[in-house]
């Protein structure tokens, strides 16, 4: 493709050998060879890039950090990836309007370490929150643990501005929490993968940064003790900031095989509790919260210090990535359901025989349900169990992603599953906004 050789303000990367990072992001999908990756520095890039892709009939595939799970920012045929590390800006904090400008290139980390240095809160933190880019939490609008308490990215977003099909940029939103001018449409580019536009900053609401974490091991003997428990904590005022378990099957792997802090951690199945309002390590707090819990507090442990802290989100954050090395070929899942409904998932997962093992974020009902003998299961037989498996979360008010979002892995499903209006209000606006079918084709719809 000669006429990107002429492409202002952009690094081209053309040669197979240098490609091949771009071909792949976390998930099990993998795609073939784009036209090119191109690393804008500057918006004339962009406005080219759009009108090359009309004109020659190739795709755009934006690409952050490639961490996400679902395929999103993987190249399909006939596309050019978008690499977004090298977009120019930089994170700029406002204490009064509480809220943060950044460019989609920073780093999530530096995001958050920003927001930090001025005894403020950006909340939204997915576990591959070291590594990711803020864009790509954007595109894919992420969770994470504290989504339990604090909600999505998308509810952090004041504003954003997005490259649409016109090859400019424009921005959608105002550094206020209070803009009710007409329907929010930088909401429909949060989480749209990419869709209908390509984000390249955003204005992020920040709050005051918590105080005091009390962060709680709960050990419990019969697991299934743990999955009433968010349900009636949150029925009875307590909300937590966090509240991730672990299966029996995914604790025994992670004491027999995983790092130093993950040989200590205790009983057959295990949750993590955080809370981070002011008052939340005080006696009077945690008594009540041990009344609450009832017998199943009896091995809970309190784990505040920094120390202790760190080490068990570390193996927390590790989970995702220690399976994966263990089985390099497991599917993994993220399923959601109402954290009423928890008892009855496990009930239907179980009827359904699908062997499956569980971690993830029990607080709000989103689970890691991984196949870690996905590749040695015959196809057919893996697509119906996981199709299975989505059927049941929606069959329980749930749904097939509860954070990672669609791309490529679970489009099929998507399309199989979602109410026909709902899809064909989604390709009106997709057809509205990008009537050449150059932003990520073949992703979501
Ligand atoms: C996690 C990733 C898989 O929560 O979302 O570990
Ligand atoms: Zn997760």
């Amino acid at each position: 493709m000669d006429a990107l050789a002429g492409l202002p303000e952009a690094t081209l990367l053309r040669d197979p050998a240098s490609m091949e990072p771009f071909l792949r992001d976390e998930s099990h999908v993998r795609g073939p060879h784009p036209l090119a990756v191109v690393r804008p520095h500057g918006p004339r890039a962009l406005r080219e890039l759009v009108r090359l892709a009309k004109a020659e009939g190739f795709g755009l595939v934006p690409r952050g950090a490639g961490t996400g799970k679902a395929g999103g920012c993987v190249p399909t045929e006939r596309t050019v990836v978008v690499d977004f590390s090298a977009w120019p800006g930089d994170i700029r904090v406002s204490p009064q309007d509480l809220c943060l400008h950044a460019p989609a290139s920073a780093p999530l980390r530096d995001v958050k370490a920003a927001a930090e240095s001025q005894g403020l809160f950006y909340p939204p933190d997915p576990n591959s929150w070291e590594s990711c880019s803020l864009g790509g939490t954007l595109a894919t609008n992420a969770g994470g643990p504290n989504a339990c308490k604090y909600g999505m990215t998308r509810h952090w977003v004041l504003s954003v501005e997005a490259l649409l099909e016109d090859g400019e940029i424009h921005t959608f939103g105002i550094s206020s929490v209070k803009a009710n001018a007409g329907p929010a449409l930088g909401q429909l580019l949060i989480g749209s993968e990419g869709i209908f536009g390509f984000i390249v900053g955003a204005t992020l609401r920040l709050m005051p940064l918590p105080r005091e974490y009390a962060t709680l091991l709960l050990p419990v003997k019969h697991w299934e003790d743990l999955l009433d428990l968010p349900g009636r904590l949150c029925g009875a005022g307590f909300l937590p900031s966090a509240f991730e378990f672990f299966d029996p099957a995914v604790l025994a792997e992670l004491r027999a095989h995983g790092p130093e802090e993950a040989r200590r951690l205790p009983g057959e199945a295990l949750a993590i509790l955080e809370f981070d309002e002011r008052g939340c390590t005080s006696e009077p707090f945690l008594e009540a919260l041990h009344d609450l819990l009832g017998p199943v507090a009896e091995g809970l442990v309190i784990a505040s210090d920094a120390r202790q802290r760190n080490g068990i989100w570390a193996v927390r954050r590790m989970t995702s990535a220690f399976l994966k090395e263990r089985h390099p070929k497991k599917v993994s899942e993220d399923i959601v359901v109402p954290r009423s409904r928890l008892r009855d998932f496990f009930a239907g997962l179980d009827q359904l025989g699908i062997p499956a093992v569980t971690y993830g974020h029990l607080g709000d009902g989103n689970l890691h349900v991984n196949l870690l003998a996905a590749g040695e299961t015959e196809p057919a037989l893996l697509a119906g169990q996981l199709m299975g498996l989505f059927r049941l979360a929606v069959s329980l008010g749930g749904t097939l992603s509860g954070e990672h979002g669609i791309g490529l892995a679970k489009r099929e499903a998507f399309l199989a599953l979602s109410d026909p209006a709902q899809l064909q209000a989604l390709r009106a606006i997709k057809h509205a906004l990008d009537p050449a079918g150059i932003f990520n084709p073949g992703k979501v719809i």
